[in-house]
């Protein structure tokens, strides 16, 4: 079985890097399952449902968020019925809606995706290791190929939380900081492990925001509103899992790049 994971889809140069290299993407690597992270997707804050169903129909089995989830007021009108987004799971549980977790059907198996989001300068939500072990607990009954999403700004928080569950899950992906590290690896009892896959979004910009704003906030201090580049070249990327459809153990993981400087071939 393979998973085929695209990291933070930034604004529509980030949409339309989806449209064009999805489908390419499937037919090179022929993945079992899809997942994307979409919670840049709306103009860099958030996702609306057409936004979400378009991600759908164009081949994801499944959309996680992160620290932008709610940031689009849309999403409070159709996260209750989105059978496929997953919003971090440790946000509190009884005031905040939408689902942590998802199940995805492929022929014989499931894949359950969950969301977490880290708490190192970030919101101080519910310790995402603890809920991580709540889940895992949980989805064992059902499944062993579980595919989380750690949505958190630093690398020791995202190693922390690879070894954390080595061997308890299939895979532990690092998202947010939107470029991708290259220290890819299967940890040794089975755990694929990233501390980022990196965005999909404007390759020209920093963090897929206009650089111009970036820098200027720097220079001066002063409050600065960023905005997404609306044109330029784009940039995706994603990481590739394979591994044993029985056991959820991961077996390889490769990283993908795709820009003008790494053509797709
Ligand atoms: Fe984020």
């Amino acid at each position: 079985m393979k998973i085929l994971f695209i990291g933070d889809v930034v604004g529509s140069i980030g949409r339309d890097a989806i449209t064009d290299y999805l489908p390419k993407l499937k037919q090179k690597y022929k993945p079992t399952v899809t997942i994307i992270n979409g919670e840049n997707a709306a103009s860099g804050r958030g996702i609306t449902e057409k936004i979400y169903k378009q991600f759908l129909e164009q081949g994801a089995n499944a959309v996680t968020l992160g620290n932008h989830s709610f940031d689009n007021r849309d999403i409070f009108e159709f996260i209750d019925t989105a059978k496929y987004l997953v919003r971090p799971a440790n946000f509190p549980n009884d005031t905040t809606p939408g689902s942590g977790m998802v199940f995805i059907k492929s022929n014989d198996h499931e894949v359950a995706v969950i969301n977490l989001q880290g708490r190192t300068f970030m919101a101080d939500l519910d310790d995402p290791f603890r809920k991580a072990r709540e889940l895992i607990e949980e989805t064992k009954k059902r499944t062993n190929i579980i595919f989380i999403d750690f949505h958190a700004e630093t690398t020791s928080e995202k190693e922390a939380m690879g070894w954390y569950l080595d061997g308890q899950v299939s895979a532990v992906i690092g998202t947010h900081t939107h470029v991708q590290t290259s220290d890819n690896r299967i940890l040794p009892k089975g755990t694929a492990y990233l501390t980022d896959v990196g965005m999909t979004g404007p390759y020209d910009a920093i963090l897929g925001m206009e650089k111009e704003a970036v820098i200027r906030r720097f220079l001066s201090s002063l409050p600065t509103r960023f905005e997404v580049p609306k044109n330029g070249r784009p940039v995706l990327s994603a990481c590739l899992i394979s591994l044993d459809a029985t056991t959820g153990k991961a077996k390889k993981i490769e990283r993908i790049l795709i820009n003008e400087d790494h053509p797709f071939y």
